[in-house]
């Protein structure tokens, strides 16, 4: 059954740097005026309404696209780019997913897809989605991943954004990343995943708990790096420390193939990140390798 709804969370702190990632190897693999290949496998809606009954209830925002908004006169870069993408959304209180960010960067010659399985928020993308780029598919993304590749043209990337609400993605993800990368070795393949807290607040008795989840991001990047591909980065950002009240207190990227000089671009961004959403850099930021060529 599909439960998940991205409205609660749209614009928080992950979906900045996911969205920002995005745009930077977007940015990189369009550099090339060749055609390149874009799956986006799981979608969601394509735009949220930040004043929705949905999105106040926890008002996720204020922990991303919101307070980014108030640093918006000091950034420049990526960052920069960023806001420029969004501004337009959030003069109607809304934010752009991750199909409308790509859209903003593909090129009418490139090729495009974003499969999305809830049907509600099928039927908001295939509309959202109407006048873009974006080819928006009402399937499986993991199926279509296996179906589509390698795909024509060859170069290109993947965003692979799962709910991960079971316990079972994080090895779902591995196995079909294992049938992907055979496919389509060279292809870029971005991974989105939570950090989660060890412990979490049980909502039924308000005694804290281990959370069992909270190890299995950090198993699965393990295997991704095992993966044979050429090199594997990891990018990770948390606006704050791990609590028993927070839950996600952060969230990663893990890039399979990342395109040229995208960590230089990375390390800078998740400074800028750090200055303006938490405060100061922490711990439980940063751009790290878990695979360099030489170890291939
Ligand atoms: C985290 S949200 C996607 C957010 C989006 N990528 C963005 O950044 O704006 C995950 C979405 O995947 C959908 N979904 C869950 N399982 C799926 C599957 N196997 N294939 C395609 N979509 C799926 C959910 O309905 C939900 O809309």
């Amino acid at each position: 059954m599909l439960s998940y709804q991205h409205v609660y969370h749209a614009g928080n702190h992950a979906d900045v740097l996911k969205h920002i990632t995005l745009m930077s190897m977007l940015k990189k693999l369009t550099v090339k005026s060749k055609p390149m290949f874009y799956l986006d496998t799981h979608a969601g809606s394509g735009v949220y309404h930040l004043n929705s009954e949905q999105a106040l209830k926890n008002s996720e925002a204020n922990t991303g696209i919101k307070n980014l908004n108030d640093s918006a006169n000091h950034l420049e870069g990526l960052i920069a780019d960023y806001l420029t993408v969004v501004a337009p959304y959030q003069q109607s209180s809304q934010y752009p997913g991750s199909p409308m960010i790509a859209d903003e960067l593909l090129r009418d010659h490139d090729t495009a897809f974003a499969c999305e399985l809830h049907p509600q928020a099928f039927n908001e993308l295939q509309s959202n989605s109407k006048h873009s780029i974006i080819k928006a598919q009402n399937r499986n993304g993991f199926e279509a991943l296996k179906a589509m590749l390698p795909p024509s043209p060859n170069r290109g990337m993947v965003l692979i954004d799962p709910p991960y609400e079971n316990a079972e993605e994080y090895t779902q993800v591995l196995e079909q990343m294992k049938v992907a990368v055979k496919r389509w070795p060279i292809g870029s393949y971005a991974i989105w995943y939570p950090l989660l807290s060890p412990q979490r607040v049980d909502y039924k008795s308000g005694e804290i708990v281990a959370n069992p989840k909270a190890k299995l991001s950090k198993l699965m990047l393990a295997s991704l790096a095992e993966l044979p591909v050429k090199s594997v980065l990891n990018v990770y950002f948390s606006p704050s420390s791990p609590s028993p009240n927070t839950g996600m207190y952060g969230s990663g990227m893990c890039i399979l193939n990342p395109p040229w000089q995208l960590a230089e671009e990375l390390e800078e961004l998740i400074q800028q990140l750090c200055s303006c959403l938490s405060g100061d850099a922490n711990e439980y930021c940063g751009v790290s390798w878990l695979k360099t060529e030489a170890q291939k």
